[in-house]
């Protein structure tokens, strides 16, 4: 019995771990949630094992039937008064704690905005210190320790935005704006997740959190405000120029070349991000190629083409080029 609860254990508690978990808070409204949930998994816990016992003593000792566990007041207390009773103090304690989530007095120390759309997420950092807002995707770069507000919006269908090791889950509603204000308590790497059905690629619409120290964020957001880097490399250089003749500048923009599209992602800086496809691969000279390639084998129903007009080279040259763009 022993050797199977401690294999249970280790089956059920690394689920509890990691860059995408609700039970491993990195933030304040995170801790209050799962705080609440861990009452409600230990109170359930408690309550499942006394009906059990009851029904075991029920079963085992049958004389029994006809004494106290048959009486009215029995019946009357354990299905009436016990549950109101409980599940009022649960209702109330869940809603002291988390009447707040989401929710902050302060004043945000960067603002924002997000945007769902099928699928992936656009980003923009709000002028911040009189400096320029900065446009990027599918990743969020935030301060640890200090108050960030999110301004939640939806460019087609219903999205939620969800980090589970942050914050609750919020909707993205078309015409409408949600303000979600989150707060990093310890600097790292956390994993979001659409939390709303929004068509085919619904489950392959995810996106990275980095939180740094203030200092490290401040100069990663102004690196983030330079232009595109100038290409050194033969190869690099071939890769912008085929960008642009072959017209990826329509839907794309990278600040610093011809090329100022608004219907994907900007690429300014897509070298630096960990992902491509929201959240699908890691990013690399490969997985672009790949992308560009094949995105609607490898994610049908993006709204971005396959472009397999592209010989084996040319795909290279674009493909290096995307990824020196750090
Ligand atoms: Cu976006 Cu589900």
């Amino acid at each position: 019995m022993r050797r199977l609860l401690a294999g249970s254990a280790v089956l059920v508690l690394p689920g509890c771990e990691g860059i995408q978990s609700a039970l491993a808070p990195k933030g304040a409204d995170a801790s209050l949630i799962a705080q609440v949930s861990w009452v409600v998994f230990i109170g359930a816990g408690l309550i499942f094992a006394l009906v059990l016992g009851l029904t075991l003593y029920a079963l085992l000792a049958p004389q029994a039937r006809s004494s106290w566990t048959a009486s009215h007041g029995f019946i009357i207390g354990g299905g009436i008064v016990f549950p109101v009773v409980t599940l009022t103090a649960l209702l109330v304690y869940g809603l002291s704690l988390t009447g707040s989530v989401g929710r902050s007095t302060e004043v945000p120390a960067v603002r924002i905005e997000v945007t769902g759309e099928q699928f992936w997420w656009r980003v923009r950092y709000q002028e911040h210190g009189g400096k320029a807002a900065v446009d990027a995707a599918n990743e969020l770069h935030i301060p640890v320790g200090q108050p960030v507000e999110l301004t939640l919006r939806s460019a087609d269908v219903i999205h939620s935005f969800w980090v589970p090791n942050l914050a609750g889950k919020l909707d993205m509603i078309p015409g409408q704006q949600n303000v979600l204000s989150i707060k990093a308590s310890a600097p790292g790497t956390y994993r979001g997740q659409c939390a709303e059905y929004c068509g085919i690629q619904h489950a392959q619409m995810a996106f990275y959190v980095v939180a740094h120290p203030p200092e490290a964020f401040e100069r990663w957001l102004a690196e983030r405000r330079e232009p595109a880097a100038e290409p050194l490399a033969d190869l690099v250089k071939r890769g912008r120029d085929l960008f642009v003749a072959v017209g990826c500048g329509a839907c794309h923009t990278v600040r610093g070349i011809d090329a100022s599209g608004k219907i994907g992602p900007d690429l300014t800086h897509v070298g630096s991000r960990r992902s491509i496809g929201a959240g699908m691969w890691p990013n690399n000279a490969g997985t672009l190629a790949a992308w560009i390639a094949s995105s609607q084998h490898l994610k049908p129903g993006n709204k971005m083409p396959s472009f397999n007009v592209l010989s084996g080279t040319e795909l290279r040259a674009v493909a290096t080029y995307l990824e020196s763009l750090k």
